[in-house]
Parts: structure tokens; C-alpha cells; sequence
């Protein structure tokens, strides 16, 4: 276990916390691994009924650990972030985000396998993917446009721009925004409701609203593929010491 993670059952629901405030909730391998661990083990058994996930402090996540993406691919067949993908994707049984700030890459991606997504209003939603040298990945080079339009996707993936909690409201991402002094409660409410529910039915009403396990997989596949090829390229080697040297990158 990582000090970077909090995993709590109370009531029937599983609330997982990213406890990593000093660097921006930045999800390490291991982090990772302990979330894909909670997952399966929520999907699998039958002490809780929802499961939600946060962070502590003012960020959400800002996304995957800038260091463990310059150390690159990894040489196992499953790393941990792909464990955690599968797992978030495949759950039979409701995920639910409370973002209590910005959410930068991973942060928005893992919320288009998120049944149900609250945000504060400080939240913000990114996924500058393109900046760092990288294409999307968890499938939001398919979900993302499917939610959003190809013009608001693009606009996402190719510019960068974070979008507030109101146009994510606007745009279907989030279902719901609060002020940041309300979230916890009002999610705390809405995950006991939802854990409260004939487990039956809320597990078969999620599988009727997303019976999308394929096409989703074969799309992180794709994107996997593409994603590494661009971990080992000059381009994402140039934005990342573009960005430590606080500089504009210059591309051959
Ligand atoms: N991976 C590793 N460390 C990260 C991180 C990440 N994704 N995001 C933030 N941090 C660390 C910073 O390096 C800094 O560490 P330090 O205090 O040891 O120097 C600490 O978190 C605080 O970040 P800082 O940049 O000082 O705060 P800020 O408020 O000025 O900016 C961010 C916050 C998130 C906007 C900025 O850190 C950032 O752009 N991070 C990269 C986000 C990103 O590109 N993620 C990958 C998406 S695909």
C-alpha cells in the first residue's frame, strides 16, 4: 500500500481518495495498481453496493505522474494503469466521481466510465494529451467525441483547453455541479441512495446504458499502440524538457 491512496467502506459504499495533494493527486504505477485492486475487488464482491472516487485537496487528479511517463513503456504485458483501465471499464457495478477540482488527463478520461460524475465549481476538465507529445487513451478517442461532437472533442484533445464545471455540465460530462463546500455531502447522499438500490437493477440498468465492453477495448488497443510508439518519439521527449524549461517546444 501507497500513503497515496485512502480506501474506505462505510454504509455500503467504497470511497477511494487519492492522497497525493503535495503533487496534484499525479497518479503514480502504484497508485494505480491499488485503484485497479479496489475496483475488482468492489465488482467482485458484495459489501458495497457503489463505489466513489475523489481527491483530496484542490485538485481532482492532474493526471498521469509526469515521471513515470519520461521512464516510459513499461516492459509488462499489464501495467498497472492498463489493470486500472480494464477495471474502470469493465465494472459491472456503478462508479461514481466526486471532482473536487481540476481533472487533467487520466482525471477526465477515467470519468467516461463513470456512471455517475458531481463536480465543485472549481472543477475543470482537460485533456492536453497533444500537448505533451501523447494521443488519448481509456477509449476517450471514441467515448469523448460520442459525448461531446468531433468539434468539441477536437477542440478538447488538440488545443488542450480545460473546460469549466458549467460547460461540462453543458456538454453531458458531468451530471451534476455543486459549490465545493457542498460535493462531499451531496455525493455521500446520492452514493447511499444508489447503494441502497436493488443491486439487481441498478447493476442491470448500467449494463443496458453501456454494453459497450468491445468496442471500448479494442479502442484502448489501438490507442495503447499509438500512445507507446509516442512515449519512445523526440516529440514527446521535446515537450516534456520543453516543459520542465518552462519554454515553448520546437518540433524538427
Ligand atoms: N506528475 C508529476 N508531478 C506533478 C504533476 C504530474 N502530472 N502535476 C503536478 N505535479 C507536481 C509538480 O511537479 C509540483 O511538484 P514540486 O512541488 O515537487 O515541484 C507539484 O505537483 C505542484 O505542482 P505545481 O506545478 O507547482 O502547481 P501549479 O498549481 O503551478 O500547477 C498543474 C499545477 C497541475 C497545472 C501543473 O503542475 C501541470 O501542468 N502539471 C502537469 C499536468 C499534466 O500534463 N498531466 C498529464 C496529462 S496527460
Amino acid at each position: 500500500m501507497t500513503q497515496h491512496v485512502r480506501i474506505a467502506t462505510e454504509d455500503r459504499v467504497t470511497t477511494v481518495t487519492l492522497t497525493r495533494p503535495e503533487k496534484k493527486n499525479a497518479i503514480t504505477q502504484a497508485m494505480y495498481g491499488e485503484m485497479a485492486e479496489a475496483i475488482r475487488a468492489y465488482g467482485a464482491g458484495d459489501e458495497a453496493r457503489a463505489f466513489v472516487i475523489t481527491g483530496e485537496g484542490d485538485y481532482f487528479t492532474s493526471g498521469n505522474d509526469l515521471q513515470d511517463f519520461a521512464r516510459g513503456s513499461s516492459s509488462d504485458s499489464k501495467p498497472p494503469v492498463v489493470q486500472f483501465l480494464e477495471a474502470v471499464s469493465t465494472c459491472e457495478k456503478p462508479l461514481i466521481a466526486a471532482v473536487n477540482g481540476p481533472a487533467i488527463g487520466v482525471g477526465l478520461t477515467m470519468l467516461l466510465h463513470c456512471d455517475l460524475v458531481f463536480a465543485a465549481e472549481s472543477a475543470t476538465l482537460s485533456a492536453p494529451f497533444v500537448k505533451l507529445g501523447l494521443v488519448p487513451e481509456a477509449a476517450s478517442s471514441l467515448l469523448l467525441p460520442e459525448a461531446v461532437g468531433q468539434a468539441v472533442a477536437n477542440d478538447i484533445f488538440l488545443t488542450g483547453r480545460a473546460l469549466t464545471a458549467d460547460e461540462a455540465l453543458k456538454f453531458g460530462l458531468v451530471s451534476r455541479v455543486y459549490t465545493d463546500g457542498e460535493l462531499q455531502g451531496a455525493v455521500d447522499e446520492v452514493a447511499r441512495l444508489v447503494a441502497g438500490s436493488a443491486p439487481n437493477a441498478v447493476k442491470r440498468t448500467k449494463s443496458l446504458v453501456r454494453d459497450r465492453h468491445e468496442a471500448i477495448a479494442a479502442q484502448m488497443q489501438r490507442e495503447g499502440a499509438l500512445f507507446a510508439d509516442q512515449l519512445a518519439s523526440p516529440d514527446f521527449a521535446e515537450c516534456v524538457a520543453a516543459m520542465m524549461q518552462k519554454r515553448a517546444p520546437v518540433f524538427a
